[in-house]
Parts: C-alpha cells; sequence; structure tokens
C-alpha cells in the first residue's frame, strides 16, 4: 500500500480510536501517531475495529427496535391498564350500589320480620281473648307503638254512633293536649262521624282536610301532621270497631300493615262474638236445668236469680277475672240443684222440719255435686255447690269444711244464698228489711261467713243505695 493511502487509512483508524477511545483502552490497542509496523496488522486490526463498531451498530439498532418494541408494548399495556381501572371503577361503584342496596332490603327485611313478628305475638294475643273490649284495648296498645303514632282511640260501634272504648299515649305532652277532646267525646257519649269505610284510610296532610280540620282544632293539627283511619268490620262488612291513630308521620306504607291487624282483629272478634254465644247457650241451658227447682219449691221463686246477681256483684268487686266470673254464676245458678232429689212433701213443708226431715234436706249440697260433677264443663264448679253450706267455724255441712278449706265462691254463694232466703217473703213469715239481715250477716262474720266476703257484700248493698 502506498504510504499516502496508509496515512489516510490511519487518520481514519485514529478518528475512529477516538470514537471509541473507552473501549478500545480496555482491549489494549491503543494507536496514536503514524504508524510504523506491519501493514497487514494494522489492517488486521483496523478491519476488526470496523467489525466490532459494525457489531455494535447493529446492536444498537436491535436495542433500537427492542426499545420501540417495548415502549409500543408499554403503551398499550398502560391503555390496558388505563381501560381495566376504568372497568375496576365501573365495578366498583356497582358493587357499591349493590352493597347499598342489600343495605336497605335488609333494613327493609329486617323491618317486615319486625311486624311479621308483631302480628304473630298479637294474634297469638287475642285469639287466646274472648272479651271484646279487653281484645280491642290489646290491638290499640300494640299497633299504637308499632306503627309509630303518637296517639291512638278506639272506638265500638253502637247505634247511635261510636262510643269511645279505650285511648292510648305515647306520651305525657301528647297526652296533655289530647286528653281535653278525649273527654268530651267521652262526655258526649257517642262521636257521630261518618264511617262508611271498607278499607284503611291514611291521611298525611290533616290540616289540609277541613272535616278533620274541624274535629281536631288547632292544636292538634299543629302537632299531628298524619292520620290513620281503621275500621274493624264483621263478615258482613259492617263496621264493628273503629281505631284512629294519630301521628307525624304515618305514610302508606303502614296502610297493608294496619289492613292486617283490622282483619286478625275481626277475626277475634267474631270468635269473641261465637265464644258468648256458646256461652249464653250454655248458661241457658244451665238455667232451664236451675229452674226446675223453683218449679219444684214453690217458696224459691226468684231465689236462684237473685242469689246469682248477688254472687256475680260480689265477685266483680273481688275483681274475678271473665272466666271466674262465668264459673261462679253457674255455680249460683246450681247451688240449689241437689234439691230435685228431695222429696216434695219435705221441701214444701209449710211447718216447721223434724230433725230427721232436715236431715234430708242438708244432704242437697252433696246431691248437687253428685249431679254434676261428672259433666266436663260442670267439673270445675261441682265443689263449690257441694260447698255452699260449709260454715268458716266447721259447723257446716255435708263435710263440716272449716275457714281456707272452702273454696272462696262457696263463701260468696253462702253469703248471697243467706241474705237472699232473710230478705225474701215466704207464705209462713214476711221476709226481714235489708238493714237487719246485713246486721245478722255482719254478726255472723268469722263463724258462719267469711268475714271478707261479707264487708265486700255489705260495701256492694251500701253503694248500690240497698239501705243499710
Ligand atoms: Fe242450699
Amino acid at each position: 500500500m502506498p504510504r499516502r493511502e496508509m496515512d489516510c487509512l490511519l487518520e481514519e483508524v485514529l478518528a475512529i480510536n477516538k470514537y471509541l477511545e473507552e473501549e478500545i483502552k480496555e482491549k489494549g490497542i491503543l494507536i496514536e501517531g503514524h504508524y510504523t509496523g506491519e501493514m497487514d496488522v494494522l489492517k488486521s486490526e483496523f478491519n476488526r475495529v470496523l467489525s466490532m463498531l459494525y457489531e455494535r451498530e447493529v446492536q444498537l439498532e436491535e436495542d433500537e427496535i427492542e426499545i420501540d418494541k417495548y415502549s409500543r408494548q408499554l403503551k398499550s399495556k398502560n391503555s390496558e391498564l388505563i381501560n381495566r381501572q376504568s372497568e375496576l371503577e365501573a365495578a366498583h361503584s356497582q358493587l357499591k350500589a349493590y352493597t347499598e342496596e342489600m343495605e336497605r332490603m335488609n333494613i327493609e327485611l329486617n323491618r317486615r320480620v319486625e311486624e311479621l313478628k308483631n302480628l304473630f305475638h298479637f294474634s297469638q294475643e287475642v285469639t287466646s281473648n274472648f272479651d271484646k273490649y279487653e281484645l280491642l284495648r290489646i290491638a290499640l296498645k300494640d299497633i299504637v307503638p308499632f306503627i309509630n303514632s303518637s296517639f291512638g282511640a278506639v272506638f265500638v260501634s253502637k247505634e247511635k254512633g261510636l262510643r269511645l272504648v279505650d285511648t292510648y299515649y305515647r306520651d305525657s305532652a301528647t297526652f296533655s293536649i289530647i286528653e281535653p277532646l278525649a273527654k268530651r267525646i267521652i262526655s258526649r257519649g257517642y262521636l257521630n262521624y261518618d264511617i262508611s269505610l271498607e278499607d284503611v284510610q291514611i291521611h298525611t296532610d290533616i290540616e289540609k282536610t277541613p272535616k278533620f280540620y274541624k274535629i281536631l282544632k288547632d292544636k292538634l293539627i299543629e302537632k299531628f301532621k298524619s292520620m290513620a283511619l281503621v275500621p274493624v268490620l264483621d263478615k258482613n262488612k259492617h263496621i264493628v270497631a273503629f281505631i284512629v291513630l294519630l301521628g307525624e308521620y304515618i305514610d302508606e306504607n303502614e296502610k297493608y300493615l294496619l289492613s292486617c291487624y283490622s282483619n286478625v282483629l275481626s277475626i277475634a272478634l267474631e270468635n269473641a262474638k261465637l265464644y258468648d254465644d256458646i256461652n249464653k247457650m250454655f248458661f241457658d241451658t244451665v238455667k232451664v236445668l236451675a229452674n226446675a227447682i223453683e218449679v219444684k219449691d214453690m217458696y224459691t221463686k226468684g231465689h236462684i236469680d237473685r242469689v246469682t246477681d248477688y254472687s256475680v256483684a260480689i265477685a266483680k268487686k273481688m275483681n274475678f277475672e271473665k272466666k271466674q266470673l262465668e264459673k261462679i254464676k253457674i255455680a249460683a245458678a246450681l247451688h240449689d240443684i241437689g234439691k230435685i232429689g228431695v222429696p216434695d212433701e219435705i221441701l214444701n213443708k209449710p211447718a216447721k222440719l223434724s230433725e230427721d226431715e232436715f236431715n234430708v234436706i242438708k244432704l242437697h249440697p252433696l246431691k248437687g255435686y253428685e249431679i254434676i260433677k261428672d259433666i266436663p264443663a260442670l267439673k270445675d264448679i261441682s265443689v263449690h255447690v257441694k260447698q255452699h253450706h260449709e260454715r268458716i267455724d266447721g259447723k257446716g255441712y255435708p263435710e263440716g269444711l272449716k275457714k281456707e278449706e272452702i273454696s272462696l265462691e262457696a263463701k260468696i254463694i253462702s253469703v248471697a244464698d243467706a241474705f237472699d232466703a232473710m230478705t225474701s217473703d215466704r207464705p209462713y213469715r214476711k221476709g226481714m228489711n235489708f238493714k237487719k239481715a246485713a246486721d245478722i250477716l255482719s254478726n255472723n262474720k268469722g263463724s258462719q261467713f267469711d268475714e271478707y266476703v261479707v264487708n265486700v257484700f255489705l260495701n256492694y248493698l251500701e253503694e248500690n243505695d240497698n239501705i243499710i
């Protein structure tokens, strides 16, 4: 190679050398100044450097392509990520909405469960009760707090209008506002109001309803914004009772629940009526049996009715429950049923009885017991019939029982029986006046008669102006 060409090559090598100074340094190939060695070595070295440079260029290009590829992938991943994030955000808000809906449904479900529980409890309470007024009171006390009203009133439907049975207040503030109105209704006896309702009515803005405004006036309208009218119908769709509820937020949602209460109450009232009818029928049958004695014993006309009335009056003053009252009423009506087994000539003898005859008469409580003890509906009361001639001091008959050994019902019938026997006219003597008979009862307290029963009876006679 000519010298000139070599110099050019050397210059180029040096330029490249400078560019790759560091790398070439590492490889230990440093070319400086004029080269004086073998041309072949220089060429070979140049080719090696050139080839290394080429490889580096290729590598760079490949890296660039790779970087570009990664960059595109990265962009694509990024956009995918952004999409995913939006999807996630959408899913999250949907989940949040579902959760809220679930919570709302859960609250609603809990509310419905509570409603059903309350309704079930109410059904159980009212189906085991057969007193019409008691049923209406139970209904009012159950419904008012449950539907979040402040005041409730329950009426029974009579020919003259609605008669107030009971009221229920949630708080004393409500009581002070509404009490004068309740008193006014009670003093009038009946509330005349157009009650041709067939279903529950909810009024959420009563101040704008003139007919309510007229009844409730300013004070009540200010306190209560809403009102529910709940008719209780019989099977012929006639109103038998009526419940009025006042509150701030009674709304249409309560309508279904109130209808359920009304239906349950309607069935309970119908059952109570049937129960009363059956009881009346049963008592009528008992009366037929009891009257058989009055036919046989000509001196005791009206005696059974009066003894029954006195006995029931004493029992009421002693706060007997309805069922106990029914039992003492039957026991009193049947107390002398055993006289059926006493011969007429002894029973109706106008003169004083011999000892033997009196001993026959004394068997009547036991005979009465024997007659009715095997009748399931009369089994309970047969004991009272047997004991109605027992005395507190044990000198009575047929068993000579004392004090607590004698049933309270028998003690009551004993006082009622003795008082009516003393005050009734007989063919052979005139009945004594109430005052004298009451004194005799009083003087025999603790010996023949139970002291407490006599005191209650004397109080009853005083309260009813029966001169004592
Ligand atoms: Fe008797």
